[in-house]
């Protein structure tokens, strides 16, 4: 397998060792189904103090639910509905410090309190949301946004 070093003491050296490991552990391999799957488990085991992280893709109008780690989640979000539906709707990425404060958010699991989702576009088209939760208020950063966008277009063409 692969041999990673993480650096979790430092948030962007944390971010470049995931985006390095990501790279190390997609490149070559054409099956986007374990991309992701490879992927949601890296975020998992090294970002601290989640409770979800996974990926849904875009499939005809709607997101659905992909490979993630954590609660089992809502399967189909429509366009523009909730944090990923919105991210999704609008290739912006959705950085809430507060899902109670979202308009339209979905709990999938009520422990969720803050929120990151970093759409995944390629050729000008979203095909998938990274998808974040943290039981803890305003756990995610500006750096941890650069951090999953840039594994976000890491993936553009690897995930199918
Ligand atoms: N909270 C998300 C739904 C997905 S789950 O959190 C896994 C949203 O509002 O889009």
């Amino acid at each position: 397998m692969y041999a990673f070093t993480i650096d979790a003491a430092d948030t962007a050296a944390l971010h470049r060792d995931l985006l390095h490991a990501a790279d190390a552990l997609t490149a070559g391999e054409p099956d986007g189904v374990a991309n992701m799957a490879n992927v949601a488990a890296l975020l998992w085991q090294y970002l601290p103090d989640l409770n979800w992280a996974g990926f849904y893709r875009m499939v005809g109008d709607e997101l659905v639910l992909g490979p993630f780690q954590g609660k089992p989640a809502c399967i189909r979000i429509p366009l523009g509905k909730g944090v990923c539906g919105t991210a999704a709707a609008s290739g912006e990425s959705q950085l809430v410090a507060d899902v109670h404060a979202f308009p339209g958010h979905i709990a999938c699991d009520a422990a969720s309190r803050s929120e990151l989702v970093v759409p995944v576009i390629r050729d000008g088209a979203v095909v998938a949301v990274i998808d974040l939760d943290s039981p803890s208020p305003a756990r995610f950063a500006a750096v941890d946004q650069a951090g999953v966008e840039a594994i976000a277009a890491l993936l553009a063409t690897r995930i199918g």
